[in-house]
């Protein structure tokens, strides 16, 4: 039996579909426990490419079972999209054999998502760049202890006197922004609708991961976002509202300490969707190289990703802080052609140097970030698959965020494609972490 925690440590979009696509081909169970869709996870099979928004990236591989976790926040009117989407793909997807819903995943309603413009409106300047999709009020209301869980869609009765106690506040708080009120019949309506469809997928979560753990099934946990991005740890307020990391999966209903590794994702280089401290951040042309190389725009908001150089500083802290065993480095093969490469290595702010990172914004603001200069490669990457036939140079990149970062990176991503992986063997004296990578 193996449990795998699979977490971004960087601010997002590193490539979580792709690897979760990966190790979920001997994996019996994949499970999502944290965020919504404001995820946008690609998984890039042959010519066809598939964005995931909450359904597990496993639910691509037949006989793989997918489970929405506890943590995770749930537009039912969107989830209903997505598996009709991704059905009209040709991927089955069934609810109650292959896709399981929670039954204490809260459920993100219309007034979350207005709620979530308005919010980003009284903001102004200080505005956060959410996806919009009504996690922030979702989560808010989960803390609020006014939130609608996916249970409550079940009984009619249930449903009525949450729904009851829920608009008891949000109309007051519309009536106070000027905006029309939530219909309670009508909201009632859309949610029985809405639950006919997905109730067939509710599943006391909990027991059943701690089930397939028992039975020494193969359980992935699928994290989304990215360790700067978590609500405690990520440079805040310009983060998400859950927590990103393997503690996580607790609200699954499964212990962390349970997890038996984590495997970080990075990227090669740094992205960011949104506002925020961003250290490395290019705003020139080389930016804007790597932006159009690798194709850096929003899976779920298509908006223009902002594009830096990798930071060590910000992702030896999030490596720490959410214990991550071995990484998966992807997109080298975006940086082919430049000819000198940069890594941040520490900061400079207000007359200090910092090796670790600040763990504070107001810190953070004033930070520049110091680099160590490397070599670029010309060559063409996406054909590579084995390490040695990299360019010298790649793999003394590599090799120097490995040593800076402490843990080993067993796997190299060199493009969206299934394929395009390069598997390093046992890393020396870490045996086992190669296993967990399928190396
Ligand atoms: P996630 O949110 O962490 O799953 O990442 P996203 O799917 O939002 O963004 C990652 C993007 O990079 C997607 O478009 C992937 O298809 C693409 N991708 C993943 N790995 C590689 C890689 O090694 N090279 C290149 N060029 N693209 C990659
Ligand atoms: P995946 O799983 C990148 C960012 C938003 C915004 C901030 C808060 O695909 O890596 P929210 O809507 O969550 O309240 O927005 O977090 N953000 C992401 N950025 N990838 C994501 O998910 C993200 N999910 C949220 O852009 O800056
Ligand atoms: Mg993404």
């Amino acid at each position: 039996m193996s449990s795998i925690c699979v977490v971004g440590i960087q601010w997002g979009d590193e490539g979580k579909g792709k690897v979760i696509d990966m190790m979920s081909e001997s994996s019996d169970l994949v499970v999502r426990y944290s965020g919504g869709n404001n995820a946008g996870h690609t998984v890039v099979v042959g010519g066809d490419k598939f964005v995931l928004h909450l359904l597990p990236s496993g639910i691509l591989r037949p006989g793989t079972q997918n489970l929405i976790g506890g943590g995770v926040v749930v537009d039912p009117w969107e989830l209903v999209k997505e598996i009709e989407g991704i059905r009209g793909l040709g991927i089955q997807v069934e609810l109650g054999k292959n896709l399981f819903i929670s039954w204490t995943a809260h459920l993100i309603l219309p007034y979350h998502r207005m709620q979530d413009k308005v919010m980003e409106e009284l903001r102004g300047h200080g505005k956060i760049g959410t996806t919009g999709r009504g996690i922030g009020p979702a989560y808010q209301d989960r803390a609020s202890r006014i939130g609608l869980r996916f249970s409550d869609l079940a009984d009619r009765e249930v449903l009525a006197k949450r729904v009851d106690a829920a608009l008891a506040f949000k109309n007051r708080f519309l009536q106070g922004l000027g905006k029309p009120r939530i219909d309670r019949d009508q909201l009632l309506q859309d949610l029985e609708e809405v639950g006919r469809f997905l109730l067939p997928g509710g599943v006391d979560a909990g027991a059943e991961i701690r089930r397939a753990a028992r039975e020494k099934k193969e359980i992935l946990f699928e994290g989304a976002q990215g360790m700067m991005l978590d609500v405690d740890l990520g440079t805040y307020p310009y983060v998400t509202s859950s927590s990103v990391g393997p503690s996580g999966i607790g609200a699954a209903g499964f212990p962390p300490r349970n997890v038996q590794r984590v495997v970080g994702v990075a990227k090669a280089y740094t992205t960011r969707v949104g506002e925020g401290p961003f250290p490395t951040e290019l705003l020139d042309d080389l930016g804007e190289r790597i932006r159009t190389q690798g194709r850096e725009f929003g899976a779920t908001t298509g908006r223009p990703r902002r594009c830096g150089w990798f930071d060590l500083v910000a992702v030896r802290y999030a490596v720490e802080v959410a214990g991550v065993d071995e990484l998966c480095l992807t997109n080298l093969d975006v940086l082919s052609g430049l000819p000198k490469l940069q890594v941040a290595v520490s900061y400079e702010g207000k007359g200090r140097k910092y090796e670790v990172f600040p763990a504070g914004v107001p810190d953070l603001d004033h930070c520049e970030a110091r680099y160590q200069e490397l070599e670029g490669w010309e060559e063409d990457l996406t054909g590579v698959r084995t390490f040695e036939e990299l360019p010298a140079a790649a793999r003394a990149y590599v090799e120097f965020l490995e040593e800076g970062l402490g843990i080993p990176i067993p796997v190299l991503s060199v493009g969206p494609g299934r394929n395009q992986v390069i598997h390093r063997g046992a890393p020396s004296g870490k045996g086992s972490n190669a296993r967990a990578l399928g190396v």
